[in-house]
């Protein structure tokens, strides 16, 4: 959830804090209920920190200058322990001269039992924050060890819970230790000086040489060092690695919002993700799976586990795994998963399915199913996120950096690593041809162009969805893969425009939903094509005539040519037709548009939604 950055360099043409802000301005999706930031100042801690969003902060900043400093820290936050005032925003300050400066990322689930020692022992407290505990415990070590490193490791043993730290103390300047467990933290690799931050946005204006942390260890940056130490005092390293995008990609590139910019970008994130997947004879290749054939072959069962948009990619892929595979395909929100007594053995293969990586729950019900045997692939557009590395395997989706808090072109290259992942398990099990895996693997490299023709085409939904922008209730309703784009295109309104938007399944209709529909209801039904098996597509006709029959307004998403819709739609939202499994690639993006576009109507801030961040890394 909260983003953080730390940075030590020379204090020369950038300062730190300028370093820190940009930063922060890239991790701002990750939460905005408050931002801050601490710096050493002449062997002081100095801090501006204030609730809502950035520009609260810059205004703060203006009017009361910090120094050129080479050392920083930054905090953008999603509440959790304590409402998102001036006084919970981070960094928070520890020990009774007030010499140290933390920030933090998760949740310190002993928090009260510690808090309640540290004020026996006559320690005040500023906040209502789990934070302020870890802040007072670091700067505690630090007046018995006199070293930063090492006080955040007696301070990190005593704690529970999930958690990035930062620290800077004013009698070490030049040096900012950071600590994970359950929550990310990436290190930025500069020349002459280094940087920390939840992901590599943070950093990436600087330098596109990136290392990985693991689990349990603390990191200290100097600016030209960079040590890591597991929990237990042990030095270790971390992976290092070389990111394949950079500034320019995680910023707007002329759009209105980063999610103009990312339903755009759908074309493209589909097609990377399709790159370089099979080899010279045509056979689907994933190498960097690096799971023996033979243990893919033994599996009886999937499971796949994930939240939000990313479960609904789960939803929609299951109906081509169990088409291509036979496998049993079952899709479980990763916050279920867990807490019932899942049937889960060496035979079943869990898939995560997840763009952060690092979404608590899903990451949860991955350890989970490990600790029962199950194999486990990650499907995530994060590099060396915490849920592939705690993975057996990862199938990265190539989407690039998702910035807007509403997922919209990774949902779509999550779909297509799915389907590549059942594509793939169909053809080691030799249950589809090799022919039939090239066929489809056509089909679906035609797939960015279909979804380019819809978006050039998205005129008349963006002034319906202007119409519309005073409408209370929105229904969906799809069938087979159309349900799962259904669900998808309510929560995007619901998340964005703040509508109240169900999505359902068309055939669900006739057992309670349709009591709902009243005259001017506007619904929206995403039609299979015509050639669907078993004539979905004249029950979906059917249901349309039904609603329509009680008053509703149907918006109709069919196919190029299909004509039997016509007389019972309000508005037809025509779409290249496509083999059934992969139209969901095609629907989905008017329903992406759509919301947008009426959000917009609404003045919303489409990029960062109420109550909302983009990465939900507490549980
Ligand atoms: C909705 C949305 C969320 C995420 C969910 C999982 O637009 O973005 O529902 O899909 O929180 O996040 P990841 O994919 O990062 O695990």
């Amino acid at each position: 959830m909260c983003g953080i950055v730390g940075y030590v360099g020379p204090a020369v043409d950038e300062t730190a804090l300028d370093v820190v802000m940009e930063g922060l301005a890239r991790l701002e999706y990750r939460g905005y209920d408050s931002a801050g930031v601490a710096v050493i100042d002449d062997d002081e801690i100095a801090i501006r920190k204030r609730s809502g969003k950035l520009a609260n902060l810059r205004s703060e900043i203006s009017a009361h200058p910090l120094h050129a400093s080479s050392t920083a820290i930054g905090h953008t936050r999603w509440a959790t322990h304590g409402g998102p005032t001036d006084n919970n925003a981070h960094p928070h300050l520890g020990g009774q001269d007030r010499k140290l400066a933390l920030i933090h990322n998760g949740i310190i689930e002993n928090f009260h039992r510690l808090k309640t020692s540290l004020v026996d022992a006559g320690q005040s407290f500023l906040s209502e924050t789990d934070t302020e505990v870890a802040a007072h415990l670091v700067a505690m070590a630090y007046e018995r060890t006199g070293d930063l490193t090492e006080a955040m490791r007696e301070a990190v043993a005593q704690l529970e819970g999930a958690f990035t730290l930062l620290a800077i103390h004013a009698d070490q300047p030049g040096v900012v230790v950071g600590a994970r467990r359950n929550s990310p933290l990436v290190v930025g690799l500069g020349e002459g000086a280094n940087y920390l931050g939840s992901d590599v946005a943070a950093f990436i204006g600087h330098t596109r040489e990136a290392m990985e942390m693991g689990q349990d260890e603390i990191v200290t940056i100097t600016p030209d060092s960079v040590s890591v130490i597991r929990f237990d005092g042990t030095p270790t390293e971390g992976k290092r690695y070389h990111v394949d995008w950079d500034a320019a990609a995680a910023e707007k590139g002329g759009y209105p919002s980063f999610m103009a910019k990312e339903i755009d970008e759908q074309p493209q994130a589909i097609g990377d993700t399709l790159l370089g997947r099979t080899d010279s004879e045509g056979r689907l290749v994933l190498d960097e799976l690096r799971i023996s054939e033979d243990s893919l072959r033994e599996v009886d069962k999937i499971v796949i586990v994930a939240c939000g948009t990313a479960w609904y990619s789960g939803l929609t892929a299951k109906y081509a795994i169990e088409h291509w595979t036979r496998i049993p395909c079952e899709v479980e929100l990763a916050h279920e998963f867990r807490y019932r007594d899942p049937v889960v053995d060496e035979h079943t293969l869990v898939i995560s399915v997840s763009q952060s990586g690092e979404t608590m729950d899903t990451l949860m019900a991955v350890k989970h199913a490990r600790e029962l045997g199950a194999l486990t692939i990650s499907v995530c557009n994060t590099h060396g996120a915490t849920i592939p590395r705690e993975s057996d395997a990862v199938l990265y989706t190539h989407a690039g950096p998702e910035i807007a808090v509403a997922s919209t072109k990774a949902f779509v290259a999550q779909i297509t690593a799915c389907y590549l992942l059942g594509l793939y398990l169909a053809q080691v099990r030799g249950v589809a041809t090799g022919e039939r895996v090239a066929e489809i693997m056509a089909d679906l490299a035609d797939i960015p162009a279909k979804v380019q023709t819809v978006l050039d085409r998205m005129d008349r939904v963006r002034e319906i969805a202007r119409f519309m922008a005073d409408s209370r209730a929105v229904l969906f309703l799809g069938r087979h893969v159309g349900y799962p784009i259904a669900l998808e295109g309510a929560l995007k309104l619901k998340e964005i425009a703040y509508i109240h938007a169900e999505g359902f399944a068309a055939g669900e209709l006739k057992h309670g939903p349709i009591a709902l529909i009243e005259p001017g209801q506007p619904v929206f039904v995403v039609v299979p094509g015509p050639d669907t098996p078993h004539d979905l597509h004249s029950k979906v006709v059917s249901n349309i005539q039904e609603i329509r029959a009680r008053g509703a307004r149907t918006l109709v998403i069919a196919e190029d040519g299909d004509e039997a819709v016509v007389p019972f739609a309000d508005e037809v939202i025509r779409v290249p037709a496509a083999p059934t499994l992969l139209m969901p690639l095609i629907t989905i993006v008017p329903l992406q548009v759509f919301a947008l576009e009426l959000a917009t109507a609404k003045g919303l801030d489409v990029d960062q939604p109420r109550n909302l961040a983009k990465s939900v890394t507490v549980e």
